[in-house]
């Protein structure tokens, strides 16, 4: 069957057996149950062809194929959400679409047309649209991925590629406010390197430097410049934000730091309020002694999976700080309740970034 309004002829083949009912939406763990679908499309020749969407199950892969051994592999992080309990929305697709092919010019990989990106979500989410959760606090989790698929031992860019998405229904990355340890010794990524790209690699590259951090208690890591290890940059999977003095400050997206949708949201939102924001250098320091002369008001990370996520013990160098539990009257929570409100149409989308799908 080719799936209807849509301009990608997309070749659907249906599930013969859906597995929503073994959902218990009322007890969901992050990234554990898969929907029914997924949409994949090949690029071979130059060209991006046969996309199609079908039931989700394991895909047959070369032991030599490319993305297993040399790395060229991307991914992006969305949310379909509930609009005033009952349409399907999504949150600033766009920017997801561009990212992704950020990334993959990065990592030598193609270009995805954006027909091709919108189309499948489009259709994906119009046809797994039960699986997006009803209950408040809860959304459809989406993973958009691109990875190389030659069947070739040598390193150079793969010819041959993939570019997949799948869904599943998530509540909160992080169940409780967070504690974090500001890293001295191990490093994200550095000036020159893929820092900004979604790229698989950093997040493998990471889970040995959390291991350690999770050892010591804490949840994550604060990444700090690999050079110096004196300025902040991000979080385990998040970008991270200060409200110091009543100042936010928050490190600028440069090559080293993911440049987070969540976080730009959360910029322009402050700055709309007519708050006082900073993207400029964090060091390490500044936050120390915040935290000593309790002028740290709070801190938190950003990010699609994370959302808001409140940080309430950050260690340094074996000692441990603690934050205040955020009230209501904090930025944090403000600005969580009121992108939760925009997601979910409760408030006007005054920025247009709602867009929706079913
Ligand atoms: C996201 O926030 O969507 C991410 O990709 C982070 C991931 C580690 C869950």
């Amino acid at each position: 069957m080719i799936a209807e309004k849509v301009s990608t002829p997309i070749r659907v083949e249906l599930t013969k057996k859906s597995r929503l009912p073994q959902v218990d939406f009322d007890n969901i763990v992050f990234g554990r149950q898969f929907s029914d679908h997924m949409f994949m499309v090949d690029y071979t020749d130059g060209k991006w062809h046969d996309a199609r969407i079908v039931p989700y199950a394991p895909i047959p892969l070369s032991p030599a194929m490319h993305a297993l051994h040399y790395g060229q592999s991307i991914f992006e992080g969305m949310k379909a959400y509930r609009y005033n309990r009952e349409e399907i929305y999504l949150f600033r697709p766009e920017e997801n679409f561009k990212r992704l092919n950020n990334s993959a010019e990065r990592m030598c990989m193609p270009q995805l047309p954006k027909e091709i990106f919108m189309d499948a979500l489009n259709e994906l989410i119009r046809l797994d649209q039960d699986w997006v959760p009803r209950k408040e606090g809860s959304s459809l989790y989406i993973r958009p991925f691109m990875f190389a698929t030659d069947e070739f031992i040598g390193v150079k860019p793969s010819e041959t590629y993939r570019f997949m998405i799948f869904t599943c229904p998530v509540n909160s990355y992080y169940t409780e406010p967070v504690r974090v340890k500001i890293e001295t010794v191990y490093s994200r990524a550095c000036e020159g390197g893929v820092g900004r790209a979604k790229a698989a690699g950093n997040y493998a590259a990471a889970l040995y430097p959390a291991r350690l951090g999770q050892q010591e208690g804490y949840h994550q890591l604060v990444w700090t410049d690999a050079k110096e290890h004196k300025y902040i940059e991000e979080s385990g999977t998040m970008n991270i934000m200060f409200n110091i003095g009543d100042k936010l400050v928050t490190p600028p997206t440069s090559g080293t730091i993911l440049p987070g949708i969540t976080r730009n949201s959360v910029i322009t939102i402050a700055r709309d309020w007519g708050l006082n924001v900073e993207e400029t250098s964090v060091h390490v320091d500044e936050v120390i002694n915040a935290l000593k002369k309790g002028t740290l008001k709070e801190a938190f990370g950003m990010g699609t999976a994370a959302t808001i996520a409140h940080i309430k013990l950050i260690g340094y160098r074996n000692k441990k700080y603690e934050l205040s539990d955020p009230d209501s009257s904090y930025f944090s929570h403000k600005v969580s309740k009121y992108l939760e409100d925009l997601r979910r149409g409760y408030v006007e989308d005054k920025f247009n970034w709602t867009y929706q799908v079913v």
